[in-house]
């Protein structure tokens, strides 16, 4: 696959993920050995850590905590969800206990609050989020971010991982191999629309 159509074509799969099938830590290992390769700001490169859990029964205990979380967030915003999306966002929730791996990022220390600051924290690992993706696809399997709990569970999940007091998990990473090969590069708006040159040249808001 030409590095253009692996941009453009990789999308959050939650469809198509082929349930049975299990995801080998060796994939999920060399997946990331890519994704370090991204960008971070100074030393927030090695501080992250990434937990994946395959154990099916680890997996059943984090599934009733993002279904909670995921059903409270819809109930908030999902008028605000194109009705495809949350058609396919309802059915990786509801399967996510199935789904061979969930991977979490996590970042040390908790987001700061300037803006600046929270820019080169989320920064910091986003990049490797996306190369993470990026790999997966590579290698034939298919992912989605399925970041629910984070928002009023993400304690609980710490407990049932281990993860230490210290560290903030940035969301998780639905982790399968893919039953479609194939995609199309989404809807986006016209470049012409979000990019000017030399001066500001959109709407105001
Ligand atoms: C930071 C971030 C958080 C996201 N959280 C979720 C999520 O909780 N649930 C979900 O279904 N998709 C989530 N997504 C995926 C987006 O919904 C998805 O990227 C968007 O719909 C565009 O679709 P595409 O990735 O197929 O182009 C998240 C994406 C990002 C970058």
């Amino acid at each position: 696959m030409d590095t253009e159509t692996l941009l453009t074509t990789t999308r959050s799969v939650r469809r198509k993920l082929d349930l049975d099938r299990p995801v080998a830590h060796e994939v999920i290992a060399d997946c990331l050995r890519v994704a370090q390769q991204a960008p971070a700001a100074g030393g927030l490169l090695t501080a992250q850590r990434w937990i994946a859990v395959t154990d099916p029964a680890i997996r059943a205990g984090i599934a009733p905590l993002v279904q909670r979380s995921a059903h409270a967030a819809w109930a908030h915003y999902a008028d605000q969800v194109d009705s495809r999306m949350f058609v396919s966002a309802r059915h990786l929730v509801d399967h996510i206990g199935q789904v061979p791996a969930l991977v979490i990022p996590c970042m040390p220390g908790r987001p700061p609050s300037s803006p600046a600051e929270q820019s080169a924290y989320y920064g910091s690992i986003y990049p490797a989020v996306w190369s993470f993706q990026l790999a997966l696809r590579t290698r034939g399997l298919a992912s989605s971010m399925c970041s629910y709990h984070v928002v009023d569970h993400e304690e609980d999940v710490a407990k049932l991982l281990g993860i230490p007091e210290g560290f903030t998990q940035i969301g998780l990473i639905a982790v399968a191999y893919s039953k479609q090969a194939e995609f199309s590069p989404a809807p986006r708006p016209p470049v012409e629309e979000i990019l000017s040159f030399d001066a500001w040249a959109g709407p105001r808001r």
